[in-house]
């Protein structure tokens, strides 16, 4: 028997225990209650530097800074599930997870310029959890779009969106049990079959 599937979390609100993170865990504990590995990674605290663009991973498929993002690149390659959770902070993604995504230039230089498959051959699904504070129609779709760029470099196959609007306090999101339970179903679902 092969090993249980890998399913890595990465944080990326600035805020721990926030309403992303409640989320994240929900989805984490739904993967580990089938069985699957989980590691969760929390971007706020990490040194990850913006990408540079030096170009320096056209030729090598790898990223020349050493910081924190080398952990991450390894974290990536071995997932089978990659979940990423960011609040709306401004319309898109947090910066912090926006530098994590722009270091992963590297894994598109292999794509695009190396014709090397990004991530390795295994085939791995994403899912993207994101809150924002306001009710506006429009709230997630700069967040998707970046999102969607970033797994179609991957490789990776998206594998749904927990997206809840209108809640903005620290922990408010335990006031919406529904979404707790969805979070935890979807992880379930995610290592399922
Ligand atoms: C710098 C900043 C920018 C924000 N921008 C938006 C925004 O554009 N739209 C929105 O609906 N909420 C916005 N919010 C509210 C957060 O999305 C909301 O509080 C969310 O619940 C935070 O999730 P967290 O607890 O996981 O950090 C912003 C919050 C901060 C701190």
């Amino acid at each position: 028997m092969g090993k249980e599937p890998l399913v890595l979390g990465i944080a990326g609100s600035p805020r721990r225990g926030g309403n992303t993170d409640i989320l994240l865990d929900e989805v984490l504990e739904g993967a580990a209650s089938r069985g699957a590995r989980v590691k969760k990674v929390i971007l706020a605290g990490l040194k990850i530097a913006s990408c540079d663009h030096s170009d320096a991973c056209l030729k090598t498929g790898k990223c020349y800074i050493k910081d924190d993002m080398q952990s991450i690149y390894q974290d990536l390659e071995e997932a089978d599930v990659i979940v990423l959770a960011s609040p709306i902070q401004f319309m898109t993604v947090t910066a912090e997870l926006k530098t994590m995504i722009d270091r992963c230039q590297a894994f598109w230089a292999r794509k695009y310029v190396l014709n090397q498959p990004p991530l390795g051959e295994k085939e791995r699904k994403g899912l993207f959890i994101a809150v924002g504070g306001t009710k506006f129609a429009k709230l997630f779709e700069p967040a998707q779009a970046t999102i969607k760029a970033l797994f179609n470099t991957l490789n990776v196959t998206p594998a749904g969106e927990l997206l809840f609007r209108g809640v903005d306090e620290k922990g408010a999101i335990r006031q919406h049990p529904e979404a707790l339970k969805q979070a935890f179903e979807a992880g379930q679902k995610l290592v399922e079959g």
